[in-house]
This record gives C-alpha cells, structure tokens and sequence, in this order.
C-alpha cells in the first residue's frame, strides 16, 4: 500500500508503466499503408488498399508528430462497388448488394396483433412477444447492414441515416465516427470483425490529414467527426474513376464544432476489437500506436487550465450545436477517462512513452478525484451547496469554485429523489450546470470513473424519475430543458434545439446502448430491458427515428430523420447485451488499485501541504 502526504506526492505512484495486454516489439513487421495527398483538394487519395487487409510487412518510416506519416503510391481502386443498397454475407464473406430488399418495415413484414384460440393466455403472450421482438431484431439487422459503406471493394463503416423520405441529406449521408461505435459494437458481438478493422485503419489515416479552417490548423491528433467514400474522375484518364476518403474535422460542420469526442471514441472501439476478436495484431501495429498517442498527446498537452478535465469549445460530442456546454462539459469528461484506462492497456511499454504513460497516469488519478468530489450532487451536496460561504480566498476554502448558492435551479430542490445522485454537467469558476446528461452519466458508470456507491445512486436516480427521463421513449438526452429566456440566451434561439426537442431535452433511442451497458455493470440490468421494452414498441413502427420530441417524448422529433443507424445499432446492442451480459466486458474498466491508493491519498491529504517546491514531497511506501 502506498500512503503519502500530498497531491504532487501522490501522483508519484505512477511513474512506472502501464499495463499492457501483450506486446510483441518486432514493428518492423507491421504493416503500413501508404498514401498520397492530392494537394489542393480535401480529398486523400488511397493507395495500396489492399495492404490494409493484407497485412503486408513494410518498412515503417514513423516520424512522430510529423504531418508525413505515410509516403508514397503505389496502386489505385478504380470503380469499386456501390457504396449502399442491401448488403449481406455470402458463404465465402464476401458482401453482395441486393437493392430489391430495401426498406422492408415491420408492416410489411406482418406484426401480428393478438389472436387467442384455447392457448394459455400468458404463454402466448409470451411467445408471441418474442416473436414480434425477433422480428423487430431482423429487421434492424437488415437496415444496419443496409447502411454499410464500402470502399475499395470492402465494409468500411456505416451511414449516419438512410431516410428516404428526407429531402435534404445534409451529411447524414456520411459515417459519422461517433455514429459508427453502436454499428462496430453490434458487428464485433456479431464476431463480424472486418468492418470494424478497417473502420479503425482508414479513419486512422485520416487523423494524419492535413486541415485547415480559414488557415489555421487543429492539433494533429484531431479525428474527423465524419468521412464520406467520393467516387471521383481518375487523374488523367477521363474514362475511368476511383474511390477517395473526404473527411470532415468540423471545417465543413454546421458552426464549424470541433470533434473532441472522434478520438476518444476511436481508442474504445480499438481496446473492444482486440478484446472481443482477440487480434492484438491490430493493436500493436506501429501506425495504430502511433495514432494512439497522437490522441494522447493532443488531450494531454499542457495548457491554461487550473482544472484536469479537459477545456473544450461548445458543441465538442454528440451534442455539436450550441447548447451551453463549452468549458467542461461531463460527456467529453467521461470519454476522455474511459479513454485513458483503455489506452493505458494497449500502449506499448517502449523507450520514449515512459513520459506519456506517466502523464497519463497522473491525469487518470487527478481527473476521477476532480470529477467524484466536485460533480456530484445529491440531497446532501445540494444541502451543503444550499449553506456554502462565499468569496473564500484560502487554500482550504470549502467552496473552491466560488458557487453562490441562489445557482441551484428551483426545479433540482424539487427533483433530487432522497435516494440516489447525478454527475452535474459542467463545472467552471462561480458555475455549476445542475442539468442532468445522459451519456456523460452512463458512461462515468461504465469507465469507472465514479465509486460504486455514486454508479449505483446515479442508477437510483434514473429509477426514480423514470417519468422525466424516459416516459415514452428512452432516453432523454438531457433534463431539463432550457426555456424562454435561458433558451434565447445559451441556444442562440436556435430552432432546432426548441424546448424538449434534439439536444435540448430530446429523447434519443441511441442512448439505450450506453445505458444497457452502465446497467449491467452494475449487475442492475432490469433497468436497461424495462427501457428496451418502451423502445421496441415504437421503434420499428416509427421507422426507426432518431429522436424523439416534447417532454414524455410522445412525438417523433421535428426535423428527425428515419432509419437513422445509431438508433438500429443502439437497440441491436442493447438487446445482444441484454441476452449475453458478459459481452459487455469489452466496454467496461474496472477500476484499478493504484489508482483507488492514489486517489484515496488525495482525498486524505492537507490542501495547505500542496504548497512549495515538488521535490520537498515525500513518498511513503509502506
Ligand atoms: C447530429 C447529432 C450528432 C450525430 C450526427 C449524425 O448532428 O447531433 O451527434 O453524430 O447528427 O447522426
């Protein structure tokens, strides 16, 4: 056990290693795609997209935090097959596009209502349950692979929305990496596990892309938020075409968001590959690597902030239109600890990472603590915030943030159940955001970033107001919603996001997965079904929207569109996980016992003691 007198002494625990699951240091061997950039264009042009599947051994030429990662060309994939249409698996694994099978719903397919003769009566019910609900899971299955975007001939991703009722596509037409996490999980449990390497390899050479927005570039770790397969004229030869990537970073985005959350999500879907299909061969490549601590490097740079949560601009996730979230926002936080603990298991133990898998650790230790004292709220807390002093300048003070209590809202005295809590949505000087966020809480629960205790109060909490969080459609994306004057004020008076409408207190169905997944962790999966049950039977008879509006989410939202996939994917998940627990490992992190030494260190130690020069700590090693 390890006790010591301080933060700084504290974080000293993890000047060693990380763990790691199994490495092979031979990366020579690893295989590396090349590219060249059409200069220019925004446009990457591919080539050698075989060596992607092959595995081909090449000579890596890394150089670190350089634009050119990968040089050179080599061939050109011309006239690939089209990028929609039905898709499905032959014998041999290859997919085929059968357009006939399109949109076939679930009125089509015959949902039967009730017709009793002499059978028992809750036998049939029963039964007659599940068939509906196979049938539901047949034809999300269908539209799923429906939505599959192929490149150069192979399944790289999927689309965001296939609605052919919309008129305007805007860029629902692309794989939207945040989108594409409930798809890859739902093939990765499927043990389809092409998709998804190649999703993590391509979106992975578009992260070196060269970006700009009216000449000034983000960091080179930066993710797309989305990509887009173009068939374009080949250079030169005015008969043929080939395939290219276009990915968007935000540039092209509405209000030009940066996506923060693309990166984090990358390193937990790579961690799940390799668990679920046991290939670390994918993990240990150089390149992935590589990729690995460019996200790293690019979330653990040293800036301004006083605080270890990470400072983003608004709109950095799946809530990317001004909703008042800049600064701290819980769901950034929440993704960036869960993707630490998984980066921390796949970093190779090599000369030179020493530094960043010590700053990882000390980040891990300092951003739980940051997060499990100063975000949560329950009866108590409010009460405690409900009394706090105001404009204490000390280091011991109590209110560190300076929070005057007339912030907390009057709906939370009413709403704060006597059991239970919640992760708070954002924390800046003098300011809390009491508002309740869906995903930010799942996945705290997840990832571990928060005690048991607080998982399962914050399960409590999504028990006792059922009713406002998910009535008729789970799960609202946040709670409450911003009104009148607040409206104006923090949306812009942005139309879209209405009171209890898209982000601003819509209900999104995607969030089943998330919330089957923090459920099952806590070995409380009832919750999660009881919310798959609701879902299930509007779903499919909706068409599969992708959110819902008003406050018990009675309506299909206003601009929603239909057969949008994160929403199949997510009830896919959902019920995949539900019938096998277990699978859901891939997703979780325990938490780990250094990390639970040094935090319990932290909470222990004497604020005033955090003063003077580091190398006056000391370290107690019992
Ligand atoms: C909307 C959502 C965003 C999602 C995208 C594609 O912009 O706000 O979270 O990724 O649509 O579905």
């Amino acid at each position: 056990m390890v006790a010591m007198g301080s933060l700084e002494a504290s974080l000293q625990v993890f000047s060693g290693a990380a763990p790691f699951i199994k490495y092979d240091s031979t990366y020579s061997f690893g295989s590396f795609l090349k590219y060249k950039k059409k200069t220019g264009t925004n446009v990457m042009r591919f080539f050698k997209c075989s060596s992607i599947y092959n595995q081909v051994p090449t000579i890596p030429t890394v150089r670190f935090g350089n634009l050119k990662r990968f040089e050179s060309l080599d061939c050109k994939c011309q006239n690939a097959e089209s990028v929609s249409g039905f898709t499905t698996e032959n014998e041999n694994g290859t997919w085929f596009v059968d357009n006939d099978s399109k949109f076939n719903t679930i009125q089509e397919t015959g949902r039967s209502p009730n017709l009793l003769g002499s059978k028992d009566v809750q036998t049939f019910k029963k039964e007659s349950e599940s068939s509906v609900s196979d049938i539901i899971e047949e034809e999300a299955w269908d539209l799923l692979r429906e939505s599959i975007v192929h490149y150069c001939g192979s399944p790289i991703g999927t689309i965001a929305a296939n609605d052919p009722t919309s008129s305007s596509v805007l860029n629902y037409d692309q794989v939207f990496i945040r989108d594409f996490i409930p798809s890859g999980i739902a093939f990765l449990l499927k043990e389809e596990y092409d998709i998804v390497r190649n999703f993590i390899l391509h979106t992975l050479q578009l992260q070196s892309w060269e970006k700009t927005m009216d000449c000034h570039s983000p960091g080179q770790g930066l993710m797309p938020a989305s990509f887009k397969v173009r068939t374009v004229p080949l250079e030169g030869d005015d008969t043929a075409t080939e395939e290219v990537l276009d990915p968007d970073f935000g540039e092209a985005a509405i209000g030009r968001v940066a996506p923060v959350d693309s990166g984090l999500w990358w390193i937990i879907l790579l961690r799940a590959y390799g668990k679920s299909s046991g290939d670390m061969s994918l993990v240990e490549r150089i390149d992935v690597q590589t990729g690995i601590k460019m996200i790293l490097k690019l979330c653990l740079a040293d800036g301004f902030d006083m605080f270890p949560t990470l400072l983003v601009a608004d709109g950095p996730c799946m809530i990317d239109r001004r909703m008042g979230i800049h600064g701290h926002p819980l769901e950034i936080q929440a993704l960036f600890y869960s993707a630490l603990m998984c980066a921390r298991e796949m970093l190779a133990p090599e000369d030179g990472s020493a530094d960043l898998i010590r700053a990882l650790n000390n980040r891990l230790v300092a951003l739980s603590f940051h997060i499990r004292e100063y975000y949560w709220v329950d009866l108590k807390k409010l009460n405690e915030i409900y009394r706090y002093k105001t404009e204490e300048y000390s280091y011991d003070a109590v209110n560190k943030f300076n929070i005057y209590p007339d912030q907390i809202p009057p709906w939370l005295v009413e709403w704060m159940p006597n059991k239970g809590g919640y992760l708070i949505g954002n924390l800046q000087p003098a300011h809390m955001d009491f508002r309740f966020f869906s995903l930010g809480n799942f996945w705290s629960v997840v990832s571990s970033l928060v005690t048991v205790d607080q998982s399962n109060a914050i399960l409590d909490l999504i028990e006792a107001k059922w009713a406002d969080l998910v009535a008729d459609m789970p799960f609202k994306i946040c709670y409450p919603a911003l009104e009148g004057q607040e409206w104006q004020i923090i949306t812009g008076s942005d139309p879209k996001n209405t009171p209890w409408s898209y982000h601003n207190g819509g209900s999104w169905p995607t969030l089943l997965w998330q919330l089957t997944v923090a459920c099952i962790k806590m070995d409380r999966p009832e919750i999660a079904a009881k919310a798959v049950k609701i879902a299930e039977e509007r779903l499919a008879q909706d068409k599969w929207p992708e959110y819902y509006d008003t406050k018990r989410g009675r309506f299909i939202g206003k601009q929603s569109r239909l057969y949008q996939t994160w929403t199949i994917a997510g009830y896919l998940v959902s019920k995949l996980l539900l019938a096998n627990p277990n699978k859901a490992k891939i997703l979780m992190s325990d938490e780990d016992s250094d990390l639970v030494n040094a935090f319990s260190c932290m909470i222990t130690s004497n604020p005033r003691k955090k003063r003077g020069p580091k190398n006056s700590q000391k370290t107690y090693i019992v």
